[in-house]
């Protein structure tokens, strides 16, 4: 079909699953000048995008959202008005070690019958090997398109990181996977107006990049857990190791250790290995990491009993100064320490509503953090949420006895179990980590 016999759409771009990837890439093309909608399945979501209001934490998009410039549909039909169609649905795993490609299926089923000629379909989600693959010849066997022709396929990952959205969807590079010229043009033409720096390879490359990124961190926060076991094992101190080892020293980055987890490092190492049967690096960052709820409740209780005790969780989300608590570890270290039947566990996170929403223990009431910690026996810090190195201070001038498990050194004296009243003893020295990207503080050296 030649080119100029494409149709006119109303709308540059249709996103199909405004989430947390969704939603800011949505705001953030309107803010570029890009006609811009959205579809999505939850009624929830929609809802509270079009009244104006963002349904998740992620700043720096207030006012783009309260201009309601972004709207999002409820039919998959809004896809024929639009020249681009990104989609950024979820990808998980099933429970066992294989992607579910349900929900890139069902997408490709919901919006076959609204496909137009000359459109772009643009893979965003994180997707296994060969998925973009998959969606270019389901769509040449149920559709009369021949893709590079007169339809078009791209996989564009999304690597920017939750808390950040709103800065990196406009400078991290663009990766763009395509499989012939005019899928390419067409994916430049659009992310050209997003981005400055864009880079081209084909499809399995692109999805095997973004995979690459994430089980990089995913190993590398690994390995760091797996020093910090093998420091508290010798008495000694990994904070300190950590710092030495890094130290003005040009090969080593050392991560610090923490609850590994959240939807996107837990679940895209099993796109990978899903590919091979043996026992392999991927598997033992994966079980190293789920360890480490394990490690603090047990090496924790070689100083106190947990039995009896007022147990404080402070923090639930997956990591500092989100409101998402997908695949986080804290539900497991909760069970962990019931296990000990301690007198009350406690759970406290300025970020998340009472009841704290988690089937597997009973949605907790969420105690309002200055309540959960008075006469608390012992205190775990399983999020490094902002503020809460001054609740530790409060808790080692109002109970210089309570254990606390402090995995983030967020009190900031360079031990992950110490008695409160520690905190007065020693000035602080290492870092509060803190926001979405520090995470495990890469790569951060704080000389004494
Ligand atoms: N969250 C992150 O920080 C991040 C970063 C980079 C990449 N990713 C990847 O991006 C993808 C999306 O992640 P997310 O965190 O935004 O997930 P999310 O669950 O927040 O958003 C997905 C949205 O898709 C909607 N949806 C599901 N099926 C649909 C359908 N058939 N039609 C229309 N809408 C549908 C859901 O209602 C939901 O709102 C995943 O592949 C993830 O791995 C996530």
């Amino acid at each position: 079909m030649d080119h100029q016999a494409f149709p006119q759409f109303s709308f540059d771009v249709c996103i199909v699953g405004t989430g947390r990837v969704g939603l800011p890439l949505g705001l953030s093309l309107i803010e570029a000048g890009v006609a811009a909608i959205g579809y999505d399945v939850s009624a929830e979501l929609r809802d509270a995008v079009n009244a104006g209001v963002m349904p998740f934490q992620e700043p720096g998009y207030e006012e783009l959202i309260s201009s309601r410039k972004f709207r999002v549909e409820a039919t998959p039909a809004v896809v024929s008005e639009c020249a681009s169609i990104i989609v950024t649905v979820g990808t998980p795993l099933h429970n066992h070690v294989e992607t579910d490609l349900s929900q890139i299926q069902r997408v490709l089923e919901d919006l076959a019958p609204h496909l137009r000629p000359g459109q772009l379909l643009c893979l965003r989600s994180t997707v296994s090997p060969g998925t973009t693959e998959f969606a270019r010849k389901w769509i040449e066997r149920h559709t009369d398109f021949t893709v590079g022709r007169d339809f078009f396929v791209a996989f564009c990952p999304e690597r920017l990181a939750e808390g950040k959205a709103y800065v990196e969807v406009r400078t991290l590079p663009q990766i763009i996977g395509t499989q012939d010229a005019g899928s390419r043009a067409r994916a430049d033409a659009l992310f050209e107006r997003l981005t400055e720096e864009i880079l081209h390879t084909d499809f399995v490359t692109a999805e095997l990049v973004k995979l690459f990124n994430n089980i990089l961190r995913y190993v590398h926060f690994a390995l760091a857990n797996n020093f910090a076991m093998i420091a508290d094992d010798f008495g000694a101190n990994i904070y300190e190791a950590r710092r030495l080892a890094n130290h003005h020293y040009p090969r080593s980055f050392l991560a610090a250790p923490g609850l590994t987890a959240g939807t996107c490092l837990r679940k895209d190492f099993g796109m990978i290995n899903e590919w091979n049967p043996y026992p392999d690096m991927f598997l033992s960052a994966w079980k190293l990491n789920e360890y480490v709820p394990n490690f603090l409740v047990e090496n924790l209780r070689q100083r106190v009993e947990l039995h009896d005790k007022v147990v404080v969780i402070l923090g639930f989300s997956f990591k500092a100064d989100t409101d998402d608590v997908r695949d986080s570890l804290v539900p497991k270290l909760w069970r962990y320490i019931h296990r000990q039947l301690p007198a009350e566990i406690r759970v406290s996170d300025h970020n998340l509503a009472d009841p704290i929403p988690e089937p597997s223990i009973r949605s907790p009431r969420n105690w309002p953090v200055a309540e959960a910690v008075a006469g608390a026996e012992v205190v775990f810090v399983a999020t490094n949420h902002t503020g809460y190195r001054e609740v530790l201070e409060q808790l080692a001038t109002d109970s210089p006895e309570a254990w606390v498990s402090d995995i983030w050194n967020v009190g900031g004296i360079d031990q992950v179990f110490y008695k409160a009243g520690q905190l007065l003893e020693r000035p602080a020295t290492g870092p509060v980590a803190r926001g979405a990207d520090a995470t495990h503080d890469v790569g951060r050296v704080v000389t004494r």
